[in-house]
């Protein structure tokens, strides 16, 4: 069967069904000449709407994609498949396009960028280790809360990705996490993937798994206030990348960034290049070139709207372990000479990862970059390098939670400041300067 009969079938409206009376008597002949006429009337009607509807589907489908259709069955949230009225409306409103733009201008915006406390449970725990706390959901539930209602902390984030325990939670005053940061004008996030799992077939590499039932759960997730989603696979440089790895990790992000916007998410589109290894940055470079040409062939194959992505690269620069390291000017011309050769201008926002450089590293690369005027805005979505200052300062300790947020505004508003091109290292703490790689770090 061709897409286009499925979708005809699938449109096909329940008057087939009707069975013949026949008629007895003049009375009888009137009123089944009368409720001919109306059958007439509705089938007529149906007809009209039905080859509407399938010849706008039809159009839609044969310009690109053949599952592009698919997209006008998905319900908004609210409306049951069965009414008459979602069959309607699905044509109209079904698609999010204006609202996922709004979304990606409002996290790109001038001055701002992402904190990101989207770490599994298990990763979490490894952070309040560090300062020698338990992994309970009490002890998460202090930290996020602590991150989450510092004051002032709108003027330089935008945008939080939370774990799915976060974005389901309250404060210990009864306030949800979305509601705090809805306060401050921030958009709330939510990491969808469920991590990575050995690739059969690659050279010791990794897929990221999460596409089963997402659609479901990201509508859940919208229901919740979130409207943006993360999606975090990985490219390792000493492993090969294997042709393989490099194409399942572009086929799942973009799969899944259709999926989000099918679903009212921003998808932020990450295929991490770790830092492992003791390559050299043009290594770095050749890798990121291949990895984003890969990314995008296929995200343009999924019909994902360029305009309503936002990206979350790694910088580009020399492995780990190189004999040499970069400065940020030449950290910054790698990776915008990638980013300029890769990424659409309809892009709106590139929201950086820290992979593991320290707090002022991170600062000082992103304001390398915001020297001169991109296409894109060219922003942070941190996570280490926005909470190890945080962290320390707390200790797990109530009247430390001010202090730890003072921290976590000054990074924050660092950023901002390398955002703008305008950061200034000086003054920086010895802890600000402490690189933060983990060999094979998992998240
Ligand atoms: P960092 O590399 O900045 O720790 O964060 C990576 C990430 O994907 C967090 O969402």
């Amino acid at each position: 069967m061709t897409p286009t009969n499925y979708i005809w079938l699938c449109r096909t409206p329940p008057w087939c069904c009707y069975t013949y009376n026949p008629c007895n008597s003049p009375a009888d002949l009137t009123r089944t000449t009368t409720t001919y006429n109306l059958f007439i009337l509705f089938v007529s009607t149906h007809v009209q709407i039905s080859m509407a509807t399938a010849s706008f589907i039809n159009l839609k489908a044969s310009s690109s994609s053949p599952w592009i259709g698919q997209r006008s069955f998905n319900q908004r949230p609210g409306f049951s498949s069965r009414s008459p009225a979602a069959r309607v409306s699905v044509i109209r409103a079904g698609s999010y396009s204006e609202e996922l733009v709004k979304t990606a201008k409002t996290i790109a915006s001038p001055g701002r960028g992402i904190l990101a406390i989207d770490e599994s449970n298990a990763t979490c725990g490894k952070r309040l280790a560090s300062i020698g706390l338990d992994n309970t959901e009490v002890n998460r539930q202090a930290y996020r809360q602590l991150l989450l209602t510092t004051p002032g902390l709108g003027q330089y984030i935008s945008g939080s990705i939370l774990f799915e325990e976060t974005l389901f939670q309250s404060t210990t005053d009864g306030k949800t996490m979305v509601d705090c940061l809805r306060e401050q004008n921030i958009v709330p996030g939510i990491k969808v993937d469920k991590g990575l799992v050995p690739l059969p077939g690659s050279n010791n590499e990794s897929w990221c798994q999460g596409l089963d039932g997402l659609a479901s759960r990201s509508a859940e997730y919208y229901k919740q206030g979130a409207r943006f989603a993360k999606w975090r696979t990985v490219v390792s440089i000493p492993c090969g990348p294997s042709a393989l790895a490099v194409k399942e990790a572009a086929w799942g992000l973009a799969r899944y960034a259709a999926i989000s916007q099918d679903n009212g998410l921003v998808p932020i589109v990450e295929p991490e290049i770790l830092l492992d290894g003791d390559h050299s940055i043009d290594t770095t470079l050749d890798v990121a070139e291949r990895v984003w040409a890969e990314v995008f062939y296929y995200l343009a194959e999924n019909n994902v709207m360029f305009e309503g992505i936002l990206l979350k690269p790694s910088m580009v620069t020399p492995g780990a372990d190189h004999k040499e390291k970069a400065d940020p000017e030449t950290i910054a011309k790698y990776t915008l000479t990638m980013l300029k050769r890769r990424v659409p201008p309809a892009v709106p926002g590139i929201m950086f990862l820290s992979g593991g450089q320290s707090e002022m590293e991170a600062t000082l690369n992103l304001h390398a970059m915001n020297q001169s005027p991109n296409p894109w805005h060219v922003s942070f979505s941190y996570a280490r390098a926005l909470q190890n200052s945080v962290l320390k300062a707390w200790q797990g300790r109530p009247e430390n939670v001010e202090a730890a947020q003072k921290a976590l505004l000054a990074r924050a508003k660092a950023n901002s400041l390398a955002q703008l091109g305008k950061y200034s290292a000086e003054g920086e703490s010895d802890d600000a300067k402490k690189g933060m790689f983990v060999k094979g770090y998992t998240y």
